[in-house]
């Protein structure tokens, strides 16, 4: 495992030994959906998710081929975007993945920089650099690909004060549902094909200059009906984290198998976002109608204090509300952390959010994984794809 020193050149927090940090990244920017009516999703976020509006992008500013909704949370952006005629590509991305993730943004201080250093390293163009300016100043842009058809773009706003991007107007809605506590995302996780998690493993530690700070085989990661394997990536400053996930052979289909199926290849499989009031965020997005995955046995819960070991003293929420709200916990040398996961956000069974509180653990709650995976295939039996 990578070790944390200080980092110092960058008066960032951390950076882990063996990363490179050459673009460096500063966290994440937006993470932009491609969807088939952003009107609706946009409302359902607001509602369902408490994000707010923040930018509007679309026919009344001038946009003839597309429309764009950007959320904002705390930190998370969210942008929802729409083809508004047959002839736009992102309808052969709709066709074939359905909703989902097309762009995780990463915030840069040179996008031109990191857009040719990382094409040196090998990284496939999306978007050569462009300068975008509007009254608010200048935003640069560019972009890589990573697995299947999803994208990382570079941006860099130090020369920008607008609402999101040249080009977007600030949306003022009347219809304005209050925030649940999301703050910033913590880790995007990506689902890639059989046999294919060490070429990813190395494309970010070669092009992105990440390093590989955890890994999980399929002897740690399974039930008794399916398995896979993890390797978690970070940044070297710590704030961009990207498990990379791929399906292991077991008795029925992976649940990575499924999403690969229903995705038609690789994807963004889930977006943890962190709370610092697991409780309250959690309370709040029950009552919004968002729904979970099912909870654990009352057995997984007696079996808390045990787990937690000396963490326990410190943990401060009473394990009673914990298992009525079927939040999640798990411990590792430096912490505890609470999680719990959302079903699919969309009817094909692709990608989910994780409600995550780190209560000092830096881990992914490994030692839920098992009751996790036996929820997710309650789930996929009711589907028929297990
Ligand atoms: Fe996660």
């Amino acid at each position: 495992m990578a070790k944390e020193v200080k980092n110092v050149e960058y008066g960032l927090e951390k950076i882990f030994e063996g990363a490179q940090d050459f673009l460096p990244l500063l966290g994440t920017d937006y993470v932009e959906f491609y969807v088939g009516n952003a009107k609706q999703a946009a409302h359902f976020y607001k509602t369902a998710f408490g994000f707010q509006s923040l930018a509007y992008a679309g026919l009344e500013t001038g946009v003839k081929d597309r429309v764009s909704y950007v959320l904002k949370q705390d930190k998370i952006r969210l942008v929802l975007t729409t083809p508004l005629n047959s002839n736009s590509p992102i309808n052969d991305h709709l066709r074939k993945h359905g909703d989902g993730v097309k762009v995780v943004a990463l915030w840069v201080e040179d996008a031109k920089k990191s857009f040719e250093e990382t094409v040196k390293r090998g990284a496939k163009p999306f978007m050569e650099p462009v300068v975008e300016k509007d009254e608010y100043g200048e935003v640069v842009r560019s972009g890589i690909y990573t697995y299947g058809e999803t994208v990382h773009m570079f941006v860099e706003r130090k020369n920008y004060k607008g609402a999101f991007l040249p080009g977007f107007k600030e949306w003022k809605s009347d219809y304005n549902p209050t925030s649940v506590g999301l703050k910033f995302v913590d880790h995007m996780v990506g689902n890639v094909g059989w046999g294919e998690m060490n070429q990813w493993v190395k494309w970010y530690e070669d092009v992105m200059g990440f390093v590989n700070f955890l890994s999980f085989d399929d002897k740690q990661i399974h039930t008794e009906y399916s398995a896979l394997m993890s390797k978690v990536m970070s940044n070297g400053n710590g704030r961009i984290k990207f498990p990379i996930n791929e399906p292991a052979e077991g008795k029925k289909k992976s649940q990575i198998e499924e999403y690969l199926d229903f995705y038609e290849g690789p994807g963004v499989q889930h977006i943890a976002v962190a709370t610092d009031n697991i409780i309250k965020t959690v309370t709040e997005l029950r009552a919004r109608g968002v729904e979970f995955l099912s909870p654990p046995p009352h057995t997984y819960y007696e079996e808390i204090p045990a787990r937690l070991g000396v963490h326990m003293d410190m943990m401060k929420e009473d394990l009673k509300v914990i298992e009525k709200l079927a939040i999640m916990v798990d411990a590792d040398e430096d912490g505890y952390l609470l999680q719990i996961f959302t079903k699919p956000v969309e009817d094909r069974p692709t990608l989910f959010f994780e409600i995550i509180q780190r209560m000092g653990a830096k881990g992914f709650g490994a030692g839920n994984f098992k009751a996790l995976f036996e929820s997710i295939e309650r789930e996929q039996e009711k589907r028929g794809t297990l």
